[in-house]
């Protein structure tokens, strides 16, 4: 018999990456695909379905083709998505009515301040588990069922659907059979109950989005659909995991103990940990989520997103010009001779968790006419590393578990200036796991779940190898003087509204 494959599909917000891994969990073939940003006026940011099904495609076709494997020899498809971004189309032509608009724009924060005056802030939390935010995608659906022309009346009619990217893409792989997404996907919608593990009635009434425009929620690991033969080169594959991109990248880490905490360090940064079998609230403005149904077993998680991470080190590169390269920040921060009191911080588009302000823009303190391009890129790796401190130390005290030991992936795990200084400003060890790619080995372990590919999770375990281990070395009275500034930059940031 032929080698069987998983083949995972991450479509990212700056990337899409198609990746074949084998049955020791080890990957044979990785394409990417670059996404085009779309930003029609400041703070906006919209992708093209059509171009996000496009780049899969050719993701795909590329991996199928540099490794030689044959679409047949997949065994199944896992499908892992930025979260929340929000898509309408016709039912019938299948043409999306509106761009996707992307889960980091804020063309909805009016909308979010207004519902948080109007004093739903708690019940939306209860419910949902969610902090309201024009991150999520209820405000999205409902701006464009305000701003397209008779979409609120043909969403009613039934005509129009909304998915999150993975809905979407299950919908083109599938040709319009299957309409389905996965619970940690709902849970990010904010119209999703996670205590009743349902569409909620009421939400959907306040925010009038017809329950017909919903796609079907599943568990995280099992069929649901089948490709058609002419949209994956002549083959029917079954489609058998779909998680959000935090979800996978946290199954993927292998953190499956009530306690285990990850960050995935990419566009934004997102911190998650597994909270075991119920829903724990945040006092301190986490997000309750889901973390993951698989073989049966609803998992919960709190999680923190730092909206700028990456991106701060692309805005280095394409904006500042100051590298050519991003990996290039780790060497220019060993380089630089500042005594770390240069502060950025970048709150490009607002401030997250636990902060979340959504006015809030970048500001730079502590700068001299000494200061140099090495010093600020120094102090853009920090602000990465601080945002995080400001999540992990509020989950520790809203979970009231101890944090000692943080996996780390990402693309930005592989900076050793970054991952050394973070381990110090947190003062614990960090784990980089061997695999950079957490995402989609974590959303390929939920599709071969869901055909047999791997038993259960005590199988999959034996593919996990932590990869380079970080030790705290900053004595903790530096620690406490650095992080005290950076506390009082993020004061002053959230003070400046002009
Ligand atoms: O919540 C947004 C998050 O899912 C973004 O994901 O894959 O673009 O880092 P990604």
């Amino acid at each position: 018999m032929e080698k069987e494959y998983i083949l995972a599909i991450d479509e990212g917000t700056t990337t899409a990456r198609a990746i074949i891994f084998d049955h020791s969990g080890k990957k044979v073939a990785v394409a990417r695909h670059p996404i085009e940003q779309i930003l029609p006026n400041p703070g906006w940011v919209e992708h093209d379905p059509n171009a996000l099904w496009n780049a899969v495609q050719t993701t795909i076709a590329t991996a199928l083709i540099d490794s030689g494997i044959k679409p047949a020899q997949i065994k199944a498809i896992g499908i892992a998505s930025q979260r929340e971004t929000t898509i309408v189309w016709d039912k019938e032509t299948g043409l999306p009515i509106y761009n996707a608009i992307v889960w980091q724009s804020r063309q909805t924060a009016g909308l979010a301040n207004d519902l948080i005056k109007a004093g739903y802030k708690d019940e939306i939390h209860q419910k949902t588990g969610l902090i309201i935010s024009p991150y999520f995608s209820a405000t999205k659906i409902r701006w464009i069922l305000d701003h397209v022309d008779g979409a609120q009346e043909r969403a009613e009619k039934g005509e129009l659907l909304f998915g999150t990217v993975n809905t979407w893409l299950l919908w083109k792989l599938t040709d319009g059979e299957s309409f389905a997404t996965d619970c940690a996907n709902a849970s990010r919608t904010m119209l999703y109950n996670i205590n009743t593990l349902e569409w909620d009635d009421e939400l959907l009434k306040f925010f009038n989005i017809p329950k017909s425009m919903l796609p079907e929620v599943k568990s995280n690991s099992e069929i649901f659909g089948v490709t058609k033969n002419y949209q994956f080169y002549g083959s029917e594959i079954p489609i058998s995991g779909m998680t959000g991109s935090q979800q996978a990248s946290l199954f993927g880490q292998m953190a499956f103990e009530k306690g285990m905490v990850k960050n995935t360090y990419g566009t934004g940064a997102f911190a998650v940990m597994n909270t075991g079998d119920k829903p724990a609230l945040s006092d301190n403005n986490l997000l309750t989520t889901i973390a993951y149904d698989v073989n049966g077993q609803v998992k919960y998680a709190l999680e923190g997103s730092v909206f700028v991470a990456g991106a701060a080190l692309q805005w280095l590169r394409d904006d500042m010009r100051m590298i050519n390269s991003t990996p290039e920040t780790s060497d220019a921060a060993k380089a630089s001779t500042s005594k770390d009191e240069v502060y950025v911080v970048p709150a490009f588009a607002g401030l997250g968790a636990p902060y979340w302000d959504n006015e809030a823009h970048g500001t730079i303190f502590g700068i001299t006419r000494g200061t140099t391009d090495n010093d600020l890129i120094k102090a853009t790796l920090q602000a990465i590393a601080y945002q995080t401190k400001d999540i992990i130390e509020t989950m520790s005290s809203d979970s009231k578990i101890p944090i000692e030991v943080l996996k780390v992936d990402g693309a930005a795990s592989a900076n050793d200036y970054l991952m050394q200084f973070q381990a110090d400003i947190l003062g614990i060890q960090l784990q980089r796991s061997s695999e950079l790619e957490t995402t989609s080995l974590g959303v390929a372990f939920m599709a071969g779940l869901g055909v047999g590919f791997w038993k259960d999770l005590d199988d999959i375990k034996k593919n996990y190898e932590t990869g380079k281990i970080y030790q705290s070395e900053m004595d903790d009275s530096v620690r406490q003087d650095l992080y005290a500034g950076w506390k009082d930059a993020v004061k002053a940031t959230m003070a400046f509204k002009h």
